[in-house]
């Protein structure tokens, strides 16, 4: 059973598939989609707040023919201390595939290992693999002159400014590996990658294709994407003091954008605090692209469902 929980759970031939898919679906969306997920549904468990996840799996669900159901954790039994173990066995009896949003990464590999349909990660405090694909094809979708989206992100400098130890900067190191990309993360030491991201690439079997630095401008030289998220994760408010007090150096200015490449892209996965991790003319100047990332989370979430329920299933000639 093939699981989404990390970057470099699928290949990069799937990878590359997942683009192509998504830039299928996006431009077919509305005339053609395949009804890969027909007569199925798909639960959503969801432990923190979302906009974009929640609302774009919702929809993705529904135009790929299937029935999605929102599972606020304090809902269900698994919120007054039922075990993943059980939850999993149960929802596995029901559903053709859970979403989950939560804290511990820990949680979403024991569903994945107790139940027995496919688990995508939603976002955990160590990883969103749905927002790394998203952001790839949302960059490969500007550049590409031809099919192959996977192949004009390679070599490509992503600068990431911020907190470079959080769920996003974790995911940008495994995605850089995988897309072939160089990543710079950009921030105070004290908030570096910590050895566990390393040991999980390590354990995908690919190089480090990212390094560390706090000197933000110079970071910034060459770059193709400037690239940031908030200074303060979901479950991590009781830090937002001495956090925006260190980060305040490494907010994006318009003055490091002028450091990259005149058509460098500045990204954002959103939600975007404006004055903080970013200045308001970059968040919404001439080279930001975050409302197009947003609405590629439903394009490329349609793509990793479908490529999911296809190794499931061996449906490729639906698609
Ligand atoms: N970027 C992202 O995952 O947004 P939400 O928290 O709104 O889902
Ligand atoms: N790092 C952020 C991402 C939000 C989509 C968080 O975990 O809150």
């Amino acid at each position: 059973m093939t699981h989404f929980l990390k970057e470099t759970d699928f290949s990069p031939a799937q990878a590359a598939e997942v683009l192509s898919l998504a830039k299928s679906l996006k431009r077919n969306r509305g005339k053609h989609t395949p009804p890969v997920l027909s007569g199925q549904t798909w639960a959503m468990i969801f432990s923190k707040s979302s906009t974009r996840t929640r609302v774009s799996f919702d929809v993705g669900i529904h135009e790929l023919g299937g029935h999605p159901i929102f599972l606020n954790k304090n809902d269900i039994q698994l919120g007054r201390g039922e075990t993943i173990h059980d939850t999993a066995k149960v929802l596995s009896r029901f559903v053709h595939g859970l979403i989950v949003r939560t804290f511990d990464h820990s949680e979403v590999e024991l569903l994945s290992k107790e139940g027995s349909v496919p688990v995508i990660n939603a976002l955990t405090d160590f990883l969103h693999p749905c927002q790394t694909y998203t952001d790839a094809f949302s960059m490969a979708e500007r550049w590409a002159s031809n099919d192959d989206l996977f192949g004009s992100l390679k070599d490509r400098k992503m600068v990431y400014y911020g907190d470079t130890a959080n769920n996003i900067a974790n995911s940008w190191i495994l995605g850089a590996a995988l897309f072939g990309m160089e990543l710079v993360l950009c921030g105070p030491e004290g908030y570096q990658p910590q050895a566990e991201i390393d040991a999980a690439l390590q354990a995908s079997g690919y190089d480090k294709t990212y390094s560390f630095t706090s000197d933000a401008l110079a970071a910034a030289a060459n770059a193709d994407v400037i690239y940031t998220d908030t200074w303060v994760s979901m479950g991590q408010e009781d830090e937002s003091k001495e956090r925006i007090e260190v980060m305040k150096p490494y907010s994006v200015t318009s003055d490091i954008m002028k450091q990259a490449k005149p058509d460098a892209l500045f990204m954002h996965d959103l939600p975007a605090y404006a004055g903080m991790e970013v200045q308001k003319d970059v968040l919404y100047g001439e080279q930001s692209i975050i409302f197009d990332q947003a609405e590629n989370r439903l394009h490329t979430q349609k793509a990793i469902m479908a490529e999911l329920a296809r190794s499931a299933r061996s449906i490729a000639k639906d698609i």
